[in-house]
């Protein structure tokens, strides 16, 4: 996106100048899925797909929004002093939660500001594109009004946006992964401390693809939090017998140990993909740093099938793109990336298989889903920052 055409679609809108630019990427999950709300584990890095905002102050208490991305939504209106989650509002639900929760935590903002935003983040499709509008509309506030609030910070208000505006009880991949990114790097999160290393992923002779199923089951959010209450569930049970505070605390043998006292085989599978995810995310980072991308490749298609019989938060769609890349000469790892129910898988790929992989894996998802997927070459970005106009 040129910021150019930014500018020029703020002043179409707005019918003035918009004055300065933010960035905020979307997400991958390298591996460590369905980890984060279990005191485990996650290895996320950002991607240039993005959300852009172009943006200037207004003199009174409201903010304008538009998106073009939602036209036919036109121009979004709402008032400072009396945000409230609509369902009618759509997308501007996130920036809502945001600028409610940036004020009741640091002041009521002294006058609204008028936003327009375009993202090219495809929809529902698992890379995160409401965390990245979220950590935006943070920045943006934080930078006009110059508040001090630690990068950090309005990384936990999108995930209180998430979870109490929104009611998605999600964990703090996403916003963590959007909001800390570095260039060129992936970072290993532990999200019981959140401490975190950023590991550079030099793939010199690899890529990382994206391969969208083009597909979003309903019920994603009460599958999701179903999820979330079943390993609150298996915690419970085996916190009768062990000590621990989440089971991203288990070791695989612990875990194995003491299972029996779960009681109900789905729980027990849900468990046991917490455990053993976390413990195949922090050996796969090990192994990225010691250049080993081949551990690396097959603890992600470990990960993938554990999300598929044990977690079954896969469907046919993503299962196949996932088997396709398996097939292929060339790759070293696939799995589902996100939440599940449809959306992304990632790939690992030798680069001079890369346009093969490409034509092969899109040729045989149309013939047997009977409508395309997409698969773009994922690049690597910063957390979401204000851009220079200089
Ligand atoms: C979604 C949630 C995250 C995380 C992933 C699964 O992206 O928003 O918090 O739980 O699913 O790893």
């Amino acid at each position: 996106m040129e910021t150019k055409q930014l500018l020029s679609g703020f002043k179409e809108i707005f019918g003035k100048d918009g004055d300065r630019i933010f960035f905020s990427p979307g997400r991958i999950n390298l591996i460590g899925e369905h980890t984060d709300y279990n005191g485990g584990k996650v290895f996320p890095c950002a991607i240039t797909m993005g959300t852009y905002a172009a943006v200037s102050m207004r003199e009174d208490q409201s903010i304008q929004a538009y998106s073009e991305n939602f036209p036919n939504d036109g121009i979004i209106t709402f008032d400072l002093s009396t945000i409230q989650y609509k369902k009618g509002d759509k997308w501007t639900n996130y920036l809502k939660g945001m600028v409610r929760y940036i004020q009741e935590k640091y002041g009521e903002l002294p006058n609204g500001f008028d936003i327009y935003i375009y993202g090219n983040i495809p929809n529902g499709a698992s890379l995160s594109s409401s965390a990245s509008l979220e950590l935006l509309t943070g920045v943006v506030v934080r930078e006009l009004f110059d508040l001090e609030i630690e990068q950090l910070d309005l990384v936990k208000l999108g995930m209180r946006t998430e979870n109490e505006f929104l009611g998605l009880n999600s964990g703090i991949l996403d916003q963590f992964a959007v909001g800390m990114a570095e260039k060129a790097h992936a970072m290993l999160l532990d999200t019981n401390t959140l401490e975190y290393e950023q590991i550079p992923v030099e793939l010199p002779e690899h890529k990382i693809l994206i391969m969208n199923s083009m597909t979003r089951r309903e019920l994603v959010d009460s599958e999701y939090n179903l999820r979330r209450k079943q390993c609150e569930e298996a915690l419970a049970k085996l916190q009768t017998v062990l000590s621990i505070e989440s089971l991203g605390a288990l070791s695989e043998e612990t875990f194995e140990a003491n299972k029996a006292v779960i009681g109900d085989d789905v729980l027990t599978r849900r468990a046991k993909h917490a455990v053993y995810e976390n413990k195949r995310t922090e050996r796969a980072a090990e192994a990225l740093k010691a250049g080993d991308l081949k551990t690396f490749g097959q603890l992600m298609n470990k990960s993938h099938t554990s999300l598929h019989e044990d977690y079954e938060v896969t469907v046919k769609e993503t299962d196949l793109l996932v088997r396709l890349a398996w097939k292929q000469p060339g790759v070293v790892g696939a799995r589902m990336t996100g939440g599940g129910f449809g959306g992304c898988c990632i790939a690992i790929v030798e680069q001079d298989a890369v346009e093969d992989f490409i034509e092969n894996v899109e040729a045989a998802y149309l013939a047997e889903i009977g409508h395309p997927g997409e698969i773009y070459i994922a690049e690597t970005a910063d957390g979401t920052k204000e851009w220079d106009l200089a």
